[in-house]
C-alpha cells in the first residue's frame, strides 16, 4: 500500500489518521496513513527522510506548514497565498508539489455541508494570522460582497487587506469599531484555543447572521455560546478538518471521498 502521513508537534491528539483511515475504506483506495511527530527546528530533515523511504504524501501542522512552504519543489497558487503547505505530494518526477487545502476545506464546509452560501454575502473574519492567511483566496473566490478582516492588532488586517485586494473587496479594522453588520463571521483568532473570546460588539450581528468558529471540541466555543446567545446559527470547525483532509486525499487519489458520513462518525466519537 501507497505511505502516507501527517506531521507535527505536537500530534498524539491528531484525528486526521482516523480520517483518511475512513476515506480508503470508502474509496477502496489502498493506502497507509499515521502519524508521526517531528522536531521542532528539523522538519526538512523529516520530510527528506519520509519521502527517500517512499512515502508518497504528507500532511503538515503545527508548528511545520511554513518549513513546508519552504521545503516544496512546486506550489499550488493557494499555498502561495497562504504562505504555508498543509499538503505534499510527491509527482511522478520526484518532485514535490506543495498545497494549502484549508481554506478550500473551510468553504466546502460552509457552502456544501452547512449550505451557507457566500456569494455576496458581508463577512467578518476576526484575526489576521495564518489561519486568516490560509483561507482568504478559497473565501474571495466565492465572491462575497465584502470580506472585513477585524484584528486585535491592526496592522496586521491592514497588510492582510493589501496583499489580497487585487482578488476582492476586503477591508481592515481593530476590535473596536466594524462597518455595520454581518451575514457571517468566521473566527479565525486563536482566542477560543485559551478559552477566551474576542470582544465584539452585538452590532456585528445582522439578520439571519450565522457565526463559525475555526477551532472544534466536545463543547461549544465561548465565541459559539456568545453568538448563538444572539440568534446566530453557529458552527464549529471540525467540518473544515474533515474538508482539508477530502481536499488533500483527492490531491493524491484523484477521487473525491464522501464528507458527511465521516463528519457524522468523527462528531459521535467527539461527543
Ligand atoms: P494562527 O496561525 O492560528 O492564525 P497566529 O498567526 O499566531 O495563529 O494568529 C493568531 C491570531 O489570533 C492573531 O490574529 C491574534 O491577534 P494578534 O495579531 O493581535 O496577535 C489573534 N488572537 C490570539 N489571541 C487572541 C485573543 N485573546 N483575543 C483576540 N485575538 C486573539
Amino acid at each position: 500500500s501507497d505511505r502516507y502521513a501527517v506531521v507535527g508537534n505536537p500530534i498524539a491528539h491528531s484525528l486526521s489518521p482516523q480520517i483518511h483511515g475512513a476515506f480508503a475504506a470508502q474509496t477502496g483506495e489502498n493506502i497507509h496513513y499515521e502519524k508521526l511527530l517531528a522536531e521542532e527546528g528539523s522538519f526538512a530533515d523529516f520530510a527528506r527522510i519520509f519521502f527517500a523511504a517512499g512515502g508518497r504524501g504528507l500532511n503538515i501542522t503545527v508548528p511545520f506548514k511554513v518549513d513546508a512552504y519552504h521545503f516544496a519543489d512546486e506550489l499550488t497558487e493557494r499555498a502561495r497565498a497562504a504562505g504555508a503547505v498543509n499538503t505534499l505530494k510527491k509527482q511522478d518526477d520526484g518532485s514535490l508539489l506543495g498545497d494549502n487545502t484549508d481554506g478550500a476545506g473551510l468553504v466546502a464546509d460552509l457552502v456544501d455541508n452547512l449550505g451557507w452560501q457566500l456569494r455576496d454575502k458581508k463577512m467578518l473574519v476576526i484575526g489576521a494570522g495564518g489561519a486568516t492567511r490560509g483561507a482568504l483566496l478559497p473565501l474571495l473566490d466565492e465572491k462575497p460582497q465584502l470580506v472585513h478582516i477585524a484584528n486585535r492588532t491592526f496592522s496586521r488586517a491592514e497588510q492582510l487587506v493589501a496583499e489580497f485586494s487585487v482578488r476582492g473587496t476586503l477591508s481592515a479594522g481593530g476590535l473596536d469599531v466594524f462597518p455595520g453588520e454581518f451575514d457571517l463571521i468566521v473566527n479565525a483568532s486563536s482566542a477560543s484555543l485559551g478559552g477566551e473570546l474576542p470582544p465584539l460588539p452585538d452590532s456585528v450581528i445582522g439578520p439571519g447572521c450565522r457565526a463559525y468558529d475555526m477551532v472544534y471540541g466536545a463543547e461549544p466555543t465561548p465565541f459559539m455560546d456568545w453568538a448563538r446567545e444572539r440568534s446566530a446559527e453557529v458552527a464549529d470547525g471540525l467540518g473544515m478538518l474533515v474538508g482539508q483532509a477530502a481536499e488533500s486525499f483527492y490531491l493524491w487519489r484523484g477521487v473525491h471521498p464522501e464528507v458527511a458520513p465521516v463528519l457524522a462518525g468523527l462528531r459521535a466519537r467527539l461527543a
